[in-house]
């Protein structure tokens, strides 16, 4: 016997997509018939389970006096009504599917409106909701018109019959669980409610209402065809190319074809007997031919990056600002393309793709990771009941986004594993649009899609993939290949991009990746600065590996984004003689005519010269040797000197202004001096204080106290980093985790016994045995300091004792300085770079404040070290490096920072801390990928560094 019986609610676990809604179709503006957005204020009451309240708020003249209100577009889980949950692929839910919990937060929305005045009363009317998560209920003015799952996919009803003039009632019922949860596990916080736009749209008699614009290019002729589909009867017209044709018939004429790099678009109009629709038409033609994804017949290499739709105070509910300005922030900085993981955009997005020219994998509103924790099996893109649920995403992200030139890859979904669902959606896609690949990373064979796509594949087996020796089905041997993400952007990193990229390039069938990902999914929190999973009290969350972007939540940029701006520049420069400079031009399809050129000359980091480089508008691919000008005569005897080129904008574009920098490079002329010191003072002991030129030590434990009167604390040899997302990695990673052996070793926690204080002539030596508690593993350590009266040379010599199963995370030395706000340095900048990192890292003269010297990483973590440093001044101090060295400085110690979970956890303290490192470990992107390359690590080995102390001008 059953106690459960049939409810009003069942719909919610009910594994089809919906009722109601009408078929899918392309998603655009009209020209001339009315729309009325329902955005705005709408009240608003949660209830704990589906069912608790009745349906009674549906009905007109229902008093919702005593409800809240609630922003649409929005989540209400950002809006004070309970919490978001954040996990990575886990359900946050017990796994019985298409069963969800009796808890299901459930949001009763109402609003009530009235029609514009001049709304006609003649034709029909649909209802468009663009995003609802998870699962809505329709009512418009009493009447059910349906419900639907496919959080990231539009759905309309025809409401025409319904509409009155005034006083419409509009309630909708919004349930965060339902089967279609079981769909959407994907690696991103739960945020339940109405997050993109409702919108109210006439449609007059003889309105145009699906249509298909295919618009193609031929490489051969110059010639693009258009032919235009529509479900009416109409008109196309496009001035530009006098084109004015009946849909459905093919137009042959020539163009100029549509391309990330040149996205030439040409506006149309589709012209039905009830309405205008304006087109923006991109001809291109998107193939998979000799083993390539070719576009107008060449081969493209992305260089792109995975984008979430994200904002720190609004979730996945964007404004059209902020979609614009990750476009732009994305064309900035060199990217070329965009997987829209994992689901479809908001449209609007893609328009700006069209418009500024991204390439776009489209992906599905599909993740069922969560089976994984079960071997896959119940997984629903296996059993065929859920099939209909998946071809109705399929057709929901191919009808909406069907006329956006930029979309040039249809994406399955991600992580869901391999089953007939999949199958079954592929073959709908390329059976309603054969113009298009397809791309799902989740089945090896390769069976359904048209590019063997992998995530976080380490360097070597790329290169293998490469050279054609990875193996694998006969159809996956044919086929390209793309990392669909690489480069894991979780706090400091992603390190190794440049060995990507340089492997991408040396070989045709790598044509790419997309960095995962790009922005944290930091949440605007007044207790935290940015919150992340487990901040809400999540009883299951995955803790900071929400916030892995090349963007802070705040869409400032990280060091990881111009760390990639840099590695994947469409325009290298390569030089070796003094002479000349190797220009590549790198783009898929733009010449060079864009660009202006400049050089400059640096005598020791100071720009003594500069002017326009005159390089030819080469072709894609093309090099060319150019000549550079006489190097200035008047450099300072002894200087460190170099070249600077640079390629700029030539005008203003529509994504950034004249004389924005795309691309650059360094070219050593003179080699720098090293700093020497004579050791003509000798140690003189006092009672308390050996004095030695400048500088005083304690005479008891030979420790630095000042130089030249400025108080100098701590001075001692370190190895510890407050570890980073990388340094720690991912649970699952199959290499050694170097984070947690160096907290094994107790490297956070080393001793460091005084052995001696020896004074000699030229000379006062301090040696110590720098170990951690319980293990016999150490580094002896050595300090000479020595002087010629006014400067300070200290050489520290370290050499390792037993045996080092891990490389170093830093081999330094750190001390403490009272005053220090301002910092100048020769080196590289203005960011950081680590030795994996650092490709981004210009070489000049520096200056900043220790403050803005900070990497403000969401899970604070070592940051904010800048590379290749010659010299220093910072607190009255002056530091030359021999060799040159790793400069960070912070108001906080590194153990202050490895406590830190939150930025609000750092509270500048009175002293700041200064790290002067002979080497850095490498960086890598073992959060989830491979660690650092062996040629980064820092292996403990016997090392010798000195650093030439003075006071500062
Ligand atoms: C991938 C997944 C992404 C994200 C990433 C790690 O496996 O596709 O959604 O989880 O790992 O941040």
């Amino acid at each position: 016997m059953s106690f459960r019986t049939p409810t009003a609610v069942d719909y919610i676990e009910n594994v089809s997509p919906g009722s109601g809604a009408l078929p899918p179709r392309a998603w655009y503006a009209s020209s001339d018939a009315k729309c009325l957005s329902l955005n705005g204020s709408w009240s608003f009451r949660l209830s704990p389970t589906a069912d608790t309240e009745d349906d009674a708020f549906a009905e007109p003249g229902y008093d919702a006096g005593d409800w809240d209100r609630i922003a649409v577009p929005g989540h209400w889980v950002l809006q004070g009504h309970g919490s978001p949950i954040y996990t990575n692929h886990l359900y946050p839910f017990p796994v019985d599917p298409p069963r969800v919990p009796t808890e299901n937060p459930t949001g009763d929305h109402l609003r009530v409106f009235d029609l514009p005045h001049d709304w006609p009363s003649d034709g029909g009317a649909v209802l468009r909701f663009d995003g609802v998560e998870s699962c809505a209920r329709v009512w418009l003015n009493g009447t059910d018109i349906g419900e639907f799952k496919g959080s990231r996919l539009p759905h309309e009803f025809a409401v025409g019959h319904l509409l009155k003039p005034a006083g419409n009632v509009l309630a909708v019922r919004v349930h965060q669980w339902s089967a279609g949860s079981y769909l959407e596990d994907q690696d991103q916080w739960w945020l339940p409610g109405i997050f993109r736009d409702v919108t109210l749209l006439h449609r007059p008699a003889g309105c145009v209402a699906d249509f298909f614009v295919r618009a193609s290019y031929d490489h051969v002729t110059g010639k693009g065809t258009l032919r235009v589909d529509s479900d009416v009867e109409g008109r196309v017209t496009v001035s530009a190319l006098d084109i004015d044709a009946a849909t459905g018939e093919p137009v042959t004429v020539p163009v100029r074809p549509w391309t990330a790099e040149t996205p030439v678009l040409y506006d149309g109009v589709l012209t039905t007997e009830g309405e205008r629709v304006p087109l923006r038409i991109g001809f291109r033609t998107v193939e998979l031919s000799d083993g390539l994804i070719r576009v107008n017949g060449r081969p493209v290499l992305f260089k792109g990056v995975n984008r979430h739709e994200w904002h720190p105070e609004t979730g996945r509910a964007l404004d059209l600002e902020t979609m614009r300005e990750d476009v732009l922030l994305m064309k900035r900085h060199n990217l070329n393309a965009v997987r829209t993981s994992h689901y479809p955009p908001h449209p609007a997005f893609l328009a700006l793709c069209d418009e500024l020219g991204l390439w776009v994998i489209d992906e599905c509103d599909l993740e069922t990771h969560g089976f994984t924790e079960q071997a896959w099996r119940d997984n629903p893109v296996d059993d065929d009941r859920w099939t209909p649920a998946l071809l109705d995403r399929a057709a929901r992200m191919v009808e909406r986004d069907k006329n956006h030139p930029s979309v040039v890859v249809w994406s399955l979904g991600n992580e869901a594993g391999t089953g007939r669902g999949l199958t079954a959606m592929a073959e709908w896609i390329r059976a309603r649009d054969s113009s298009r690949l397809l791309h799902y990373e989740g089945d090896l064979t390769c069976r359904d899609t048209d590019m063997y796509s992998r995530m976080y594949t380490r360097h070597g087996e790329v290169e293998r993939i490469g050279r054609g020796l990875d193996g694998g089905t006969l159809k996956r041997r044919q086929l390209p290949f793309i990392l669909c993400e690489y480069g894991h952007a979780m706090g400091n990193g992603p390190g190794g991009l440049s060995d990507y990229q340089r492997i991408f390039e040396s070989y045709d069938r790598l044509q790419g990746g997309f960095v995962w990902e790009w922005i944290d999914h930091g949440i605007k929190d007044e207790r935290y600065g940015f919150a992340y999973g487990g901040d809400f009290g999540e009883e299951l969350h995955d803790g900071n590996f929400v916030c892995d972007g090349l963007l802070f939540p705040d869409r400032r940029p990280s060091p990881g984004l111009v760390e990639y701006k840099k590695v994947i520049e469409p325009i290298r420069f390569a030089g070796e003689g003094a002479t000349t400079v190797r220009v590549t031009n790198r783009h898929d399809f733009a010449d060079l005519s864009a660009f202006a050129f400049e050089w400059s000359y640096q005598a020791d980091g100071a720009t003594i010269a500069s002017g326009p480089l005159p390089v030819p508008a080469l072709a894609p691919g093309e090099s060319a040797e150019v000549k550079l000008p006489e190097p200035p005569a008047d450099v300072p005897d002894g200087a460190e000197t170099q070249w600077t080129v640079r390629a700029l904008l030539a005008a203003d574009t529509a994504w950034a202004p004249k004389d924005h920098v795309v691309a650059w490079g360094q070219f050593p002329v003179a080699a720098r001096q090293l700093p020497s010191v004579t050791q003509s003072a000798a140690p003189v002991p006092g009672e308390r204080l050996i004095t030695l030129g400048p500088a005083t030590f304690d005479a008891r434990t030979g420790a630095l106290r000042t130089i030249g009167g400025v108080a100098v604390t701590g001075l001692r040899l370190d190895v510890w980093r407050a570890t980073t997302d990388n340094d720690d990695g991912a649970p699952w990673q199959p290499d050694v985790r170097h984070g947690l052996v160096w907290r094994k070793l107790g490297l956070h926690r080393i001793h460091h016994r005084l052995d001696a204080v020896d004074l000699t002539d030229d000379a006062l030596t301090v040696r110590t045995r720098v170990a951690p508690a319980a293990r016999d593993l150490a580094l002896t350590t050595r300090y000479r300091w020595s002087s010629d009266g006014t400067r300070l040379r200290l050489t520290v010599s370290v050499s390792p004792e037993g045996d080092w199963p891990v490389p170093l995370p830093r081999l330094g030395i750190r001390f403490g300085l009272t005053e220090a706000d301002r910092v100048r340095w020769f080196g590289g900048g203005p960011g950081e770079g680590y030795p994996d990192t650092k490709s981004a890292s210009l070489l000049c003269r520096w200056e900043s404040t220790v403050d803005d010297l900070q990497t403000p990483y969401v899970r604070p973590q070592e940051n904010g070290a800048r590379a290749d440093v010659r010299w220093a001044e910072l607190g009255g101090l002056r530091v030359e490096g021999d060799p040159e060295f790793w400069f960070t400085a912070r108001r906080w110690t590194t153990e202050h920072l490895d406590a830190a979970a939150h930025r609000t956890d750092l509270v500048p303290g009175d002293t700041v801390w200064v790290n002067l490192d002979h080497g850095q470990h490498g960086i890598g992107s073992q959060s989830c990928g491979p660690g650092p390359l062996p040629q980064y690590h820092l292996n403990a080995g016997p090392a010798e560094f000195s650093f030439v102390f003075s006071v500062a001008d």
